[in-house]
């Protein structure tokens, strides 16, 4: 990872804070809370006039900038929370990290009323969200106008076991965010699937965790005929991965996360369009939703049996590649025809799905950049959520919510899988023009083993294409905090 960042607690008063920036977190029409007493006298009032002159809002994302201390914080900064819930303060902690960022400041402190436990994890995992950048491939600007990463930031809380704990599950949920952004960035010639690989191998290795692989021959000598379809067309050496963690009772069946690792997505014979199609370096972002959730599910040791799987390749057009018309048979023996050799992720995650059954899965969760059709749908605001197991569904939208990936349940009812009937295999990899995220997820759905499943599609979700202030144009990190807090509520943590 390029950036390191750390996050600490401080009880003492705002006032005296030795800060090069101290942001001022406060809610809608906010009054000002006994904490900052002391420092509104020193900056001589300047909050409570904010405040009372209605200068000062506290809606979401405002930011009023006030003249420092002296002995104190160097600046000062009243930032909006807007209406207050879980992921409005990790919103907030970002945007503290970013203004920071953008000044240059190195470091920062945020404050407010007195943060409880949720809102110190939720501000932690913000500002580590606000403090990543990717800096890899970009030359650095001259001396004079470089600025300083974000390196550190305190949060002022009082300190308790609870708090200490929370700010430990922030920070590690914030780095497992921030891998998943940072794979996501990266770009295709670089981020292959075999950096896929190591990354979680040194996940795995970090964490105790069993660390599997298996490369062209082990994808043939497993019979996945449908990952392989996909493989074939590119040089590069295709990775299954699976990365066992057992924080769980032993025996216990465990939690399968699977993701869709396209390192790039060219459409392969049935090529997409060339504008705009150098996003499709994101078509990674399932496989690095998974890496990110095992990384934080390793440093906060969840009580919880997970596995986390993943597919990574590229989709090539090329004189090896797969042709419209073919015809290959899946690991579960059903044979596929392919329409649209664009339609790729889906037959690397019907072999995946044929494969976690040996874990005999708990629950299998897949998320992938599956569907145009889902960004069509949904837009970049929610994941589509699809499933036939609603107790399994209901359970994955709480933790999308809970951790501000929202979530949108599309049915999934038989009519769909007619669509996807073939008349030469058992099944085809396209249906027609309507109802795309759905189809896909019918297709996926003839894989899935005797467990419960949901498919997350998170084509629209995994990366912004516009900068949202509080988070930059590019890779969001998603699904990480709804892979987390699924694992999480699932293990009472
Ligand atoms: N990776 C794409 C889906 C995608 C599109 C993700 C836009 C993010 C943004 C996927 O492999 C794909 O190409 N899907 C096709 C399926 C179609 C050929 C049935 C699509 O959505 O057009
Ligand atoms: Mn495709
Ligand atoms: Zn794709």
């Amino acid at each position: 990872m390029n950036n390191t960042f750390s996050v600490t607690l401080s009880g003492s008063d705002v006032a005296s804070l030795q800060t090069p920036l101290l942001v001022v977190l406060l809610p809608s029409d906010p009054t000002i809370p006994a904490t900052l007493a002391e420092l509104d006298k020193h900056v001589g009032g300047a909050i409570s006039a904010a405040i009372n002159q209605r200068d000062f809002r506290g809606s979401r994302d405002e930011i009023l900038f006030l003249s420092g201390v002296e002995g104190g914080p160097r600046r000062v900064a009243l930032l909006g929370v807007g209406a207050t819930s879980a992921h409005s303060w990790r919103r907030a902690g970002a945007l503290a990290a970013r203004t920071a960022l953008k000044l240059g400041t190195g470091s920062l402190a945020v404050a407010g009323a007195d943060f409880s436990p949720a809102q110190v994890e939720s501000l932690a995992a913000g500002l580590h969200a606000g403090a990543w950048q990717y800096l890899d491939t970009k030359s650095p600007p001259p001396e004079a106008e470089r600025k300083a990463p974000v390196a550190s930031a305190i949060i002022a809380a009082p300190v308790s076991p609870d708090s200490k704990t929370a700010l430990a599950n922030g920070i590690a949920l914030g780095t497992g965010v921030s891998l998943a952004r940072t794979l996501g960035m990266t770009p295709g010639n670089i981020c292959t699937p075999d950096l896929l690989a190591a990354t979680a191998r040194d996940v795995a290795s970090r964490h105790g965790m069993k660390y599997t692989e298996l490369d062209r021959a082990g994808l043939v000598a497993e019979k996945m005929g449908s990952f392989l379809a996909v493989a074939q067309g590119t040089p590069q050496e295709p990775r299954l991965v699976a990365i066992e963690y057992s924080g769980g009772k032993a025996g216990e069946p465990p939690v399968v996360l699977v993701g869709k690792g396209l390192c790039f997505d060219s459409g392969g014979i049935s090529i997409k369009p060339a504008a705009s199609m150098e996003w499709m370096k994101y078509d990674m972002s399932g496989a690095g939703g998974v890496i990110g959730a095992m990384e934080a599910v390793g440093q906060m040791k969840l009580p919880i049996n997970v596995v986390g799987v993943f597919g990574a390749t590229t989709n090539m057009p090329s004189g090896t590649a797969m042709n419209p018309g073919d015809v290959v048979r899946s690991q579960n023996g059903k044979y596929i025809e392919i329409i649209n050799t664009d339609a790729e992720g889906r037959l690397v995650l019907a072999d995946l799905l044929s494969y976690v059954r040996r874990f005999k899965p708990a629950a299998v969760i897949d998320a992938a950049t599956l569907t145009g059709a889902c960004v069509v749908a949904l837009g970049h605001t929610a994941t589509g959520v699809l499933g036939v197991d609603q107790k399994l569904v209901d359970e994955v939208l709480a933790a999308g919510n809970a951790s501000g990936e929202r979530g949108w349940q599309l049915p999934l009812w038989d009519d769909y899988s007619e669509l996807m009937q073939s008349d030469v295999a058992d099944v085809k990899n396209a249906g027609g023009r309507w109802a795309g995220a759905i189809t896909a997820a019918a297709f996926l759905k003839e894989f899935v083993g005797d467990y419960p499943w949901v498919h997350l599609d998170v084509a629209g979700t995994a990366y912004s294409e516009t900068d949202l202030g509080f988070i930059p144009k590019g890779p969001t990190g998603v699904p990480v905090g709804t892979f987390v807090q699924f694992l999480r509520t699932r293990c009472g943590n």
